[in-house]
């Protein structure tokens, strides 16, 4: 593995934030430790704000608006894709898979103490085992934000059960994009992120200086502008 990076900021104003359980857990976080036994492992602050705006502005005030997450960990991604939804003043649900029971049991705490309880349905087990029960008949996605696993099949796995169910402007979004792995390891997200592009085309954006160990995030969208057939 190549030296980790960090991206996730501190020293910043935590009124940015856009939930107050989130502020109060991320009030004190100076350093892994303290964020690890806060916030658990997640991507932190500039990118929680990047998913918190990049969910709004795909959210439809009209629609019932699905979002899948797979890794919930102890539920602080689930706080912000939840908030955006509440925030949009449409309809929606965030359903949110983790395979720690100890780490769901965590999240759903979490999850009521931000006030979000009502718009998160808790999955356990594999995401792989799992998405199929999330996901079912005509689901349509709003928002995919893919951050259990990040082996490479694992990635393109999820992917494959997700990207049936997505519109030509979904968003799918990914952690930890960083190239981390030399040549001969698995090569993870970035691996998974380059097989993705080459099958399924789409438009692909990096962000690479936001989140922790492993830095990067990226958001793959099939179509924003439909069947590109220009207005007569
Ligand atoms: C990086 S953490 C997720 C952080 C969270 N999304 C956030 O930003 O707050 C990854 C989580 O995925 C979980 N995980 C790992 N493999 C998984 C799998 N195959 N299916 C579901 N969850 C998995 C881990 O237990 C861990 O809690």
């Amino acid at each position: 593995m190549r030296d980790p990076l960090f991206y996730r900021m501190t020293d910043y104003d935590r009124s940015l934030l856009p939930n107050e359980h989130l502020r109060t857990l991320d009030a004190n976080a100076v350093d892994r430790k303290e964020w690890e036994a806060t916030t658990g492992y997640s991507i932190g602050y500039p990118a929680w704000g990047m998913l918190y705006y990049t969910v709004l502005c795909r959210l439809r005030p009209d629609a019932f608006n699905l979002i899948i997450e797979t890794g919930t960990n102890i539920g602080s991604s689930s706080i912000v894709l939840a908030q955006a939804i509440k925030d949009s003043k449409g309809s929606g649900e965030v359903r949110t898979v983790e395979l720690e029971p100890e780490y769901s049991a965590k999240a759903r705490d979490n999850v009521t103490k931000a006030g979000l309880r009502d718009i998160v349905r808790f999955y356990e087990g594999d995401a792989i085992e799992q998405l199929p029960e999330m996901l079912t008949g005509d689901d349509k996605v709003a928002v995919a934000f893919l951050d259990g696993s990040h082996l490479y099949q694992q990635v393109i796995r999820e992917f494959e059960l997700v990207e049936p169910h997505l519109d030509d402007d979904s968003v799918v979004i990914f952690d930890n994009t960083y190239l981390i792995a030399e040549p001969k390891e698995d090569q993870r997200v970035n691996g998974a992120l380059r097989e993705i592009k080459r099958r399924f085309g789409g438009n692909l954006i990096n962000l690479p200086y936001c989140s922790w160990y492993t830095p990067g995030m990226a958001l793959w969208q099939r179509q924003p502008f439909g069947d590109m057939t220009p207005p007569a």
